[in-house]
């Protein structure tokens, strides 16, 4: 289904009713990677998918700051309220962010706690960038505008996955790419610059008064275990989950095991 919000057309998939879970996509992706949730988890819960402004089905944008290309995590966010305000959604919702969908979770909850009900931060952390990975981003926003979206997407397929999944399940890698190549040149530098300036969520962590899942693939590239014992030490109601056989794209290579651990947690915690 599609809105206008923020002056652009937002893509979103909704299934189901009672409890709202809003499941945040990662970059460069959209709502697709949600699928195994959204068939599934919608039988239990309300979940709303959304594509962010640029990627996927909905529309791209200049960003209102002219100067700077920035998608920043606070602009996504502010996308995300202003779907629910449009949904009527005004009761507190639980929210999944994978990685870049993740930061924005963080950005979500320091902008509106009282709208939050609980976490589920899958292949996320909670710390800003590095100076290497800044750097990094910025080569990426120079490949990106000279070559084209989809050398990005080349360029990171072979970290995303464990390695048995390019293995045991072929067609993933496939998949993956396809729905990556989905996003517009503009979200692409968007979101690099975007991700670039976020802020370091740390100090925030101990803070956190609402119930939150932590989802780790054991076999995750790009993000290391450690950084999800510090998050589970600081945020009081905390729980860490993780899932062998999975890397980065935890939710799409083990969504069985993926899909157990969250509807276990908003049956104990909804
Ligand atoms: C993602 O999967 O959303 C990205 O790997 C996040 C990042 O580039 O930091």
């Amino acid at each position: 289904m599609y809105t206008k919000i923020n002056n652009f057309q937002m893509y979103y998939e909704e299934q189901g009713c009672r409890q709202p879970l809003l499941l945040i996509h990662g970059f460069p992706l959209n709502h697709k990677m949600w699928e195994p949730q959204i068939s599934s988890l919608s039988a239990q819960v309300r979940v709303i998918a959304p594509d962010l402004r640029g990627h996927g089905f909905s529309e791209a944008v200049p960003p209102p700051n002219t100067r700077s290309q920035s998608y920043t995590m606070e602009m996504h966010a502010d996308d995300c309220a202003a779907l629910l305000d449009d949904l009527g959604i005004t009761q507190p919702v639980f929210i999944a962010g994978l990685s870049m969908g993740g930061y924005i979770a963080f950005a979500f909850l320091r902008k509106y706690p009282e709208r939050v009900a609980g976490l589920v931060l899958a292949a996320t952390r909670a710390g800003a960038d590095k100076p290497a990975a800044r750097d990094n981003r910025l080569k990426a926003v120079v490949t990106a505008r000279e070559a084209g979206v989809g050398r990005i997407v080349d360029a990171m397929i072979p970290s995303l996955l464990s390695p048995a999944t390019y293995t045991d399940q072929p067609d993933l890698p496939t998949r993956l790419a396809a729905i990556m190549a989905e996003i517009s040149l503009d979200a692409m530098v968007g979101d690099q610059l975007g991700m670039l300036e976020r802020p370091d969520s740390s100090p925030m962590l101990d803070q956190i008064n609402v119930p939150t899942l932590l989802i780790h693939g054991a076999e995750d590239q790009l993000i290391p275990l450690e950084d999800f014992r510090i998050m589970q030490a600081k945020i009081p109601i905390s729980e860490l989950h993780i899932i062998p056989g999975a890397g980065h794209m935890v939710n799409m290579e083990q969504p069985l095991q993926f899909n157990r651990a969250v509807s276990e947690f908003l049956q104990r915690k909804g």
